[in-house]
């Protein structure tokens, strides 16, 4: 069977304990990263003892966890093909007990390897890839008495990015090897986390160490090393104090993170635009210098690289191209050391995204990025890091991050033709605007609309200019909480094909802008009409074309922000009444750290 393992968190704890409440802890400030699933394993009366449950860790009691053991592991894993169970969940044990081990990413030559181990005698219980990570330490401890260095050799022999994490019994200790997928560790006097992020042990330590591809690092109840994983050779180990944002970890008050989010954008979008003229200087220089700025991002993150690339077109007369992460290979021949390539990404781990920067990189193109969370991979490799400084977005849909994104683009563009100051304030003003929206009068509205349109299957977002990027954000937006299909387009296809789709009452939402676009709108909005349609307007004006209106605050060129909004809405308010979980919708996980 195919196991596809999307993503996961890694959490390892050293100190005075008690360890298994500590990983539980950490594991639920990890969840975003993968749900389906958990595993802790704690090193207690002188044996490991593992406990590993299908569902999530936050409904688990801190009681039925040992309180005495002092050093351990866990993971949070989300898979989607078959092996949601509990034999699958890691962290996977050693046939003698000696060790167990968890991972993050994918064995890409996993079969391979694994009949291999098999002609040699070993058994699998699960249907993991990490499984033979751990027959493959095994193997290695044949020859090699050192679980060190058996467990560095075993992992030079996988492909993929992988990272793992292992508690050896006999010597007390924990190893983690990085690769493509985060590891960091924190430290706060005689204790150690060793963690997929920063997030998962903010409210414990700002003082981390972070750990390259190809670095291992073995930590003790004494201390931790730092070795190059393949070589072997000891590395220095650099701790920096950093600045985690440890706040709005709890939902406030709010039903879920995802409503919480919506509203903390009154305050996102104003913390994106913070950035100085000066402190942009250096990315001016580079955009006015560049022949082609290229924008990218996966998801969301590419829908606001397409609102960064216009911006950046329409504001600034810059040639810019938006790209996704994942198409970049087809753009390739095209890339030269003249160009810079503009990085967008919420978790700075996103693994299309990191392929695509080492794709540029390659062709010598300058790398800038717009990240949120601080210390990532993708914020590392940058020539130049900027970031969106949204706080930690927990729910699993962007929106936050997406406005901040948008925000920040938008400024560098006003930046390069002196108007900076000019979008500070419009995005402040916007942000009283939205102070007023969020009331629960607006939310009822919603909740009143979300009734009307649940049993709808099919809906359909029209946008245009610089709003065809929020249609297909808010459509996204839309799939991802309420698995319903909502497909964003154009205007300008409707007629194109389209139309063929609408339908009487089918719900067509248009963005509608005040200016020049207006009239274009309006005819799309007549003609699906026309057919029968359900049209709903978004825009600040309302309009006898709309059975319902959808009212919107703009401020000069915060459009594209405002109108994104009522859909995050949509998104929320129909995710509830249909009974989905917004903050964790199916089917996906926050960051897509393998390929
Ligand atoms: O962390 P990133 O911004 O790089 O993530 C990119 C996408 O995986 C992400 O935006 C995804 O589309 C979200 N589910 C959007 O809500």
């Amino acid at each position: 069977m195919w196991i596809l393992k999307i993503m996961c968190g890694i959490f390892g704890y050293i100190g005075k304990g008690p360890a298994a409440n500590n990983i539980r802890e950490g594991l639920k400030r990890l969840e975003y990263r993968g749900y389906d699933s958990w595993g802790i394993a704690v090193l207690e009366d002188g044996n490991i003892q593992v406990q590993k449950q299908v569902g999530t860790i936050s409904k688990v009691d801190s009681e039925k966890l040992s309180s005495k053991a002092v050093i351990g592991v866990g993971h949070t894993r989300w898979a989607t093909h078959g092996g949601v169970t509990e034999i699958n969940a890691h962290p996977h044990i050693s046939t003698d007990g000696s060790f167990t081990l968890a991972q993050n990413g994918i064995v890409e030559n996993y079969q391979e390897l694994k009949k291999d181990l098999i002609n040699k005698g070993y058994e699998f219980r699960s249907q993991t890839d990490t499984e033979v990570i751990v027959r493959l330490v095994e193997e290695k401890l044949r020859t090699e008495k050192d679980l060190v260095t058996a467990t560095r050799l075993a992992f030079n022999l996988l492909e993929g990015r992988n990272t793992i994490i292992l508690l050896d019994r006999n010597e007390n200790r924990i190893i983690a090897i990085r690769n493509g997928s985060p590891l960091v560790i924190g430290i706060h006097g005689n204790e150690y986390y060793l963690a997929s992020d920063t997030l998962s042990f903010a409210d414990k330590t700002n003082n981390i160490v972070q750990m390259k591809n190809l670095e291992m690092v073995v930590a003790h109840p004494t201390g931790i090393k730092k070795f190059d994983a393949v070589t072997g050779k000891e590395v220095e180990v650099i701790i920096e104090e950093v600045d985690i944002e440890d706040s709005k970890i709890d939902k406030e008050g709010f039903q879920h993170f995802m409503l919480k989010e919506i509203v903390e954008q009154q305050d996102s979008i104003i913390n994106a635009v913070q950035y100085t003229d000066e402190e942009l200087q250096p990315l001016l220089d580079a955009i006015r210098q560049a022949e082609t700025v290229y924008t990218i991002g996966a998801g969301t993150a590419s829908f606001s690289a397409g609102q960064i690339a216009w911006a950046l077109r329409n504001i600034a007369e810059i040639k810019a191209i938006d790209l996704k992460s994942y198409e970049i290979s087809g753009y390739r021949n095209l890339f030269s050391e003249k160009d810079i390539v503009i990085v967008v990404s919420q978790s700075g781990e996103t693994a299309d995204t990191i392929e695509a920067v080492e794709i540029a990189k390659e062709h010598g193109v300058k790398i800038v990025s717009i990240v949120n969370m601080l210390g990532s991979t993708i914020s590392r490799i940058s020539d130049l890091a900027y970031y969106s400084r949204s706080g930690p977005e927990i729910c699993v849909a962007s929106t936050k991050a997406f406005t901040a994104q948008v925000a920040w683009g938008t400024l560098v563009a006003s930046a390069l033709v002196g108007r900076s100051g000019e979008y500070k304030k419009e995005i402040r003003q916007l942000s009283s605007n939205l102070k007023d929206q969020f009331t629960e009068d607006t939310f009822d509205q919603y909740r009143d609309l979300a009734k009307k349109l649940k049993k709808k299957e099919h809906f359909f977002v029209l946008g245009r200019d610089s709003n065809y990027y929020i249609a297909l954000e808010g459509a996204l937006k839309i799939k991802e909480i309420t698995y319903k299909h909502f497909e964003g387009f154009a205007a300008g296809e409707l007629k194109h094909g389209v139309i063929a789709l609408i339908d009487k009452d089918t719900p067509v939402f248009i963005i509608t802008p005040t200016g020049e676009q207006k009239a274009d709108l309006l005819s799309a909005a007549a003609e699906v009409k026309a057919r029968g349609a359900n049209v709903i307007g978004i825009g600040v004006e309302s309009n006898e074309l709309f059975d319902v209106h959808l009212k919107t605050n703009n401020i000069g060129s915060t459009d594209p922000i405002s109108n994104v909004i009522p859909f995050q809405l949509i998104a929320y308010f129909l995710g509830v009444e249909l009974g989905t979980d917004p903050d964790r919708p199916r089917n996906l996980a926050k960051s897509v750290t393998v390929k």
